[in-house]
């Protein structure tokens, strides 16, 4: 039994903010944030939009594809680091958008990972005979958790709001998740990471933590660096061994959109041309666990792939997490 993937879909706002836009707001340029990172513009939300609202409108363009009724999903997975509310997660908002009545729902906090993580926990669910459709997304809004200010723009110019969704068929055939690889090293959590409000002290959040700057994201931007460009092209090599391919034998890689200089050191090291990595970051940021899925749909509109192909998705980010997942279209 495999779990093919029958239906794609994303979703991002239509708020675009521009590397101009980001001067206004700090102490940087159009010219530092495309050299070192690739990014034009991102999708920001809009007052009253959230990542549900994302979530819920990749998850319906994803259901239509896939042509089959809601009421047929019996399990959906959301991975995300920028719930609606602190609890529950936002996998329960969206259940109840959809009108899925009691069917399980739960999200995963995999970071820039978590689409693949979610992904292989749907693949197991259906390899185990215990659910036969499954919804899995990656939604994130993280504009509204940005430090937007000169002290704030080493992350803050990175980063996009989206979401993109994938519904998972049982099937006997041969298309579908040949495998999953997902990895971890909480040794680095702290190069990466958002610290407030957490539950280790009380009350959560108070003004002395705010004014520290405790409740934005933190990011030694070299470290994360370094260990992306070893653990991209391991965790591919990893997909590949796995099922006895090689780089031939894939028609696209599809990684996380980080940086593009992480990228294309992904490809170099992988020994093959750019064509052979999907891009989008110039449009969107770093959207986390909604860029594959995001990618995924472009790809296909923009005919990167067909039938048949072999993909790769590979993700690193914060945990530090990485995994991969390779796919027959
Ligand atoms: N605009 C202008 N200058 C900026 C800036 C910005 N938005 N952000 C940082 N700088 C400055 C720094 O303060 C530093 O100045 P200094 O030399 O006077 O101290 C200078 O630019 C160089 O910073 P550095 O960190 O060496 O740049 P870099 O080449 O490493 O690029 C990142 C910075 C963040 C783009 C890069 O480290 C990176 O992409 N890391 C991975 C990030 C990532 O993928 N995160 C998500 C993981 S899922």
């Amino acid at each position: 039994m495999k779990s093919q993937i029958i239906g794609i879909g994303s979703c991002v706002p239509d708020k675009v903010v521009t590397n101009a836009d980001m001067e206004q707001w700090m102490d940087t340029s159009d010219e530092w944030i495309q050299s070192r990172s690739g990014i034009k513009e991102r999708h920001w939300v809009s007052e009253g939009e959230s990542a549900s609202d994302l979530a819920e409108s990749a998850s319906r363009k994803a259901i239509e594809m896939a042509g089959i009724q809601a009421e047929e999903i019996d399990l959906v997975i959301v991975g995300t680091i920028t719930s609606d509310y602190f609890f529950p997660g936002i996998s329960a908002q969206l259940q109840d958008k959809l009108g899925l009545g009691t069917v399980g729902a739960f999200d995963i906090k995999a970071a820039c990972s978590a689409f693949i993580y979610a992904l292989s926990i749907g693949d197991q669910f259906i390899r185990a005979g215990t659910a036969e459709t499954v919804l899995v997304v990656g939604a994130e809004v993280q504009s509204t958790a940005l430090n937007i200010s000169d002290e704030g723009r080493d992350t803050a110019v990175l980063f996009g709001d989206g979401a993109g969704a994938a519904v998972l068929k049982a099937s006997k055939g041969e298309r579908g998740i040949l495998s999953t690889h997902l990895h971890c090293q909480g040794k680095h959590l702290k190069l990466l990471w958002c610290e407030e409000p957490g539950s280790n002290h009380h009350p959560r959040m108070t003004e002395d933590l705010l004014k520290e700057a405790r409740h934005y994201p933190m990011m030694n931007g070299r470290e994360v660096f370094k260990n992306a460009v070893t653990r991209f092209p391991e965790v591919i090599q990893e997909a590949m061994d796995a099922n006895q391919l090689s780089i031939d034998d894939v028609a696209l890689i599809i990684p996380h959109q980080a940086n593009l200089r992480i990228s294309q050191a992904v490809a170099k090291r992988m020994g093959v041309s750019m064509d052979k990595v999907y891009s989008n970051i110039h449009k969107y940021g770093n959207t986390t666990a909604a860029s594959i899925p995001i990618a995924l749909c472009e790809a296909l509109e923009e005919g990167e792939f067909s039938e048949g192909d072999t993909l790769i998705f590979a993700a690193f980010g914060a945990g530090f997490t990485w995994a991969s997942a390779a796919v027959k279209w």
